[in-house]
């Protein structure tokens, strides 16, 4: 399989599709910036290496992940939480490029939440047959900042459910470029991602990366 057209070369036309009352898909978002953005993925990873963290029961995760910010998310037998250092380096998390927390910024604002100021980005590699399982983003000190998740490479499903684990999820495609904000009543929804099936991006090759931005302090 191969990317189709609109995957690889549609622009944002500014549309911003709502996916609940404070929940938001912005497509393409963020295609324009990728000469910005992707040299600071690379740099991060070379930083802070991609790593299988393992959830307080004792899985390892399919996603391979890092961060860069001043906090970071990690995982492992005593639980989830962030940290100023990397577990792995002992050294601090990479800082966050300028070239994202713009990005994350602008996603924002056009999602109508200004003075979006994240601390923490997770960088999420997904390769075919990856998934995150529904869970909710609440490991921060509040909620009061919106999430703003940046979806880069071939395709996924994106799965947005309710305020229980058992409402049955929206399923939104997400291709390169787009752009998923939520916040406020919506903060708090169950989210995943389908199992990602095989695909190739002209600039990614064979993965999906994810940038999830938060204000974590
Ligand atoms: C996440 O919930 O941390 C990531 C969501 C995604 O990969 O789209
Ligand atoms: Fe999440």
């Amino acid at each position: 399989m191969s990317a189709t057209f609109d995957e690889v070369f549609a622009l944002p036309d500014g549309r911003v599709l709502p996916i609940g009352p404070s929940a938001f898909v912005l497509p393409g978002f963020a295609r324009l910036s990728m000469d910005d953005v992707l040299p600071t993925l690379s740099e991060i990873a070379r930083r802070s290496p991609f790593r299988h963290m393992v959830t307080p029961g004792g899985d390892t995760m399919s996603v391979a992940m890092t961060n860069c910010g001043r906090l970071g998310w990690v995982t492992d037998r005593r639980g989830y939480r962030y940290t100023e250092d990397d577990p792995d380096t002992g050294a601090p998390w990479p800082a966050m490029p300028a070239a994202l927390s713009q990005l994350a910024r602008a996603a924002a604002a056009a999602a109508g939440f200004t003075a979006f100021e994240p601390d923490a980005c997770l960088v999420n590699r997904y390769l075919p047959g990856n998934r995150l399982s529904l869970h909710q983003d609440r490991n921060e000190r509040d909620f009061d900042s919106p999430i703003v998740s940046v979806s880069l490479g071939i395709p996924a499903v994106f799965l947005f459910g309710g305020h229980k684990r058992s409402d049955k999820p929206l399923r939104v495609p997400l291709m390169h470029g787009d752009v998923a904000v939520w916040g406020r009543e919506d903060r708090l929804r169950f989210h995943g991602v389908m199992p990602l099936k095989e695909n190739s991006h002209p600039l990614l090759g064979g993965q999906r990366i994810n940038l999830t931005f938060r204000k974590a302090a």
